[in-house]
């Protein structure tokens, strides 16, 4: 059990807590008669992973504790928001508010607002992954009374998406990598139109669970098409990962959302 711990120092009575734990999920499986893996995390046997700046490092190890503090640092700078004159705030809120950063803006704020896309690419795995169109593109950026970006949405025109389905015998669409079977969704091959893309959607690890990704897709649902309100029919989200799929399905109250980009409208 000791070699379950992230630290290699714990103290005898941490241990013998696991292993009560343990020994509980083994017999809550038993009882259930389900099949359980338990993760103990032995694929990363010591690492820790930051939950600020995603980084997964060694606490043990000084060296790695320095790069971390090193990384952590620098990309906490580039979420902090210093702000111009003529920003374009498209929502207020007692913890933040919303900006809206368009292609044409000056030039400070479009850099400002690709260089958070490309800390939120960096997190989402996504490896230089250029824009379809970035003439089309509008950011929004949630920012906190304290002036750091602690979300950012970048949305983009659509015409058509694909519905998510959920009976058992949909058909898996192939993924980007054909090596990547964590795929969570099936879709519909039958196109329907849609007007806004959700192409990456983030929220700052500590400050999830906050309601700000629903605010920022009402902020877009709001603002992206001048004069009228989107429906959820009318917004789609961009391959969606593990947790972006529990939001959409919570946000659009059903499972069966929309999603693009991912198999030939790409
Ligand atoms: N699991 C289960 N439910 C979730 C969820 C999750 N991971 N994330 C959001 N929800 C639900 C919330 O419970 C909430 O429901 P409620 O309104 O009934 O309380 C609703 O969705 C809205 O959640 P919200 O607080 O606005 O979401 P968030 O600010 O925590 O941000 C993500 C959600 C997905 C943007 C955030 O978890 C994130 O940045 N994840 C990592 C990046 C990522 O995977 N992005 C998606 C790429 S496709
Ligand atoms: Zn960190």
């Amino acid at each position: 059990d000791e070699l379950t711990s992230p630290f290699g120092s714990n103290p005898p009575a941490k241990t013998s807590h696991t292993s009560q734990k343990s020994k509980k999920a083994k017999e809550l499986c038993k009882h259930s008669g389900d099949q359980m893996i338990i993760d103990a995390g032995q694929k990363h046997f010591g690492a820790v992973v930051c939950n600020s700046c995603g980084m997964i490092y060694t606490a043990a190890s000084p060296e790695d504790e320095a790069q971390h503090i090193q990384h952590h640092e620098r990309f906490l700078e580039g979420l902090r928001y210093v702000g111009w004159k003529k920003e374009r705030v498209v929502a207020e809120f007692w913890d933040g508010k919303i900006v809206l950063i368009l292609p044409n803006d000056p030039k400070y704020a479009v850099k400002k607002a690709e260089d958070v896309r490309e800390i939120v690419d960096n997190e989402l795995g996504f490896k230089q992954v250029s824009l379809r169109c970035p003439a089309k593109t509008k950011i929004y950026l949630f920012v906190s009374n304290e002036k750091m970006i602690v979300g950012c949405l970048v949305a983009e025109s659509i015409k058509q998406a694909f519905r998510v389905l959920s009976e058992p015998g949909a058909v898996p669409s192939p993924g980007r990598d054909a090596l990547q079977h964590h795929r969570a969704w099936c879709c519909s091959t039958e196109p329907q139109p849609a007007v806004c893309g959700v192409s990456r959607i983030w929220v700052f690890g500590p400050r999830r669970g906050k309601g700000i990704a629903r605010r920022m897709v009402d902020a877009v649902r709001s603002t992206f098409m001048y004069g009228c309100y989107l429906s959820t029919d009318e917004i789609a989200f961009s391959d969606p990962m593990p947790d972006g799929k529990l939001f959409a399905t919570k946000y659009c109250q059903t499972p069966n959302f929309l999603v693009y980009n991912f198999l030939y409208n790409n």
